[in-house]
């Protein structure tokens, strides 16, 4: 099991390894809407974990450009381990 920590409301939730990340922080408050990568809505910051993390998807580099810090909440999924972030 993988567990993904929400930095603001100290918040810990436990996903299966290589779950996509969007349901559960939808649970959690952080906001979508196109769900395809292109608006940005769903920007969170990485504060632990990054490596736990998929690779970044092409939505994502263009969107976010090249940094190590923020991810696309509806690109990426967790491999495994644990990754704080905050939104
Ligand atoms: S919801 Fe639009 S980029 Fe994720």
């Amino acid at each position: 099991m993988a567990k993904l920590v929400f930095e603001n409301t100290s918040e810990e939730k436990e996903v299966a390894d290589n779950s996509t990340i969007q349901e559960i922080c939808e649970e959690a408050g952080v906001p979508f809407a196109c769900t395809e990568g292109v608006c940005g809505t769903c920007v969170i910051e990485v504060v632990d974990g990054m490596e736990n993390l998929s690779e970044f998807t092409q939505e994502e580099k263009d969107f976010l450009g090249e940094q190590d810090l923020e991810r696309l909440a509806c690109q990426c999924r967790i491999k495994g381990g644990c990754v704080k972030i905050k939104f």
